[in-house]
């Protein structure tokens, strides 16, 4: 089972039949950034792509292929997310799990920063909500993934936006610099957590907080799923148990740090969390 839409994404054949246990972490990390690349272009996993014949009818939906027969798109609005108003480049590649910009808060003037943007969903909502003297800034590691959100937003007008090439276990982001870190189904895919969280909190000022929607375990995965590539970059196999989740949070500094609501399937949940940086 896989979680974040990348079901019908099919791995490189190099590494599909390796195991996750004997790849390095930059290894991991390349098969994350096929896997996304992919994701980035709909023509290989939309209805309407050479896919189609592993779609079901429910997910290319009564009206055949089109952009509002995009099961990522159907996804995205049944997270509560508007679609109507947005670029069909960002909700064709929506990949999350949840929905941390309706949570987290934002106000005007706000500096926010999305970990693992993506093709630019939350980002653009992020963008309304902090208005002309906020910003938002993007880091993804996917080439594709940053010129696809770039494109939308300029699909959009917006130019309090910014996206960052780079590593979220290894921010290009300033200390103290950001207000609110959201984050869409992501840190399960980095290898290093710890790290992830010990780069969030430094870039965070004081007071600033955390809210991320992501995978988190409820018990321990099966070996075999958890060495899947495809679980790996479908966001499960990657994904660690909550109480473990929370306390690579706590260990780094973060306070506050709580499960705001979760909706589980089988041995895993899709979790709101938040986290504040002590002032
Ligand atoms: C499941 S998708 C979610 C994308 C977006 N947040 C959304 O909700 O649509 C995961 C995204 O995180 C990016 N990603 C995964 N691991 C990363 C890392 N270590 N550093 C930066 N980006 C990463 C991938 O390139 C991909 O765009």
């Amino acid at each position: 089972m896989v979680v974040c839409w990348s079901s019908n994404i099919k791995v490189n054949a190099l590494v599909e039949t390796r195991k996750v246990s004997e790849m390095s972490p930059e290894e991991i990390k390349d098969a994350v950034k096929d896997t996304y690349s992919r994701v980035a272009q709909p023509a290989g996993d939309s209805c309407c792509g050479p896919n189609e014949a592993e779609q079901t009818a429910a997910d290319c939906g009564p009206s055949g292929c089109g952009p509002s027969s995009n099961p990522r798109t159907s996804f995205a609005e049944s997270l509560g997310y508007s679609v109507a108003d947005m670029p069909e480049s960002a909700t064709e590649s929506f990949a999350g799990c949840g929905n941390p910009v309706a949570i987290a808060s934002l106000k005007e003037g706000d500096v926010v920063l999305d970990l693992g943007s993506g093709a630019g969903l939350d980002m653009f909502h992020a963008a309304r909500k902090v208005g002309d003297t906020g910003r938002v800034i993007g880091v993804d590691m996917t080439p594709a993934m940053i010129e696809k959100a770039e494109y939308g937003a300029e699909q959009l007008g917006l130019e309090n936006v910014e996206f960052r090439l780079g590593d979220i276990e290894d921010l290009p982001v300033d200390n103290d610099s950001i207000d609110v870190i959201i984050s869409n189904c992501v840190i399960n895919l980095a290898p290093d957590k710890g790290k992830v969280f010990r780069e969030a909190y430094r870039v965070l000022r004081p007071g600033g907080r955390v809210m991320v929607s992501d995978i988190v375990l409820d018990a321990p995965l099966p070996a075999k799923i958890r060495d899947e590539v495809v679980s790996y970059t479908g966001c499960l196999g990657g994904a660690i148990l909550e109480d473990e989740y929370l306390q690579h949070m706590r260990n780094v500094g973060f306070e506050g740090v709580e499960v705001i609501s979760k909706t589980g399937f089988g041995q895993a949940s899709s979790a709101k969390i938040a986290a504040f940086k002590p002032k």
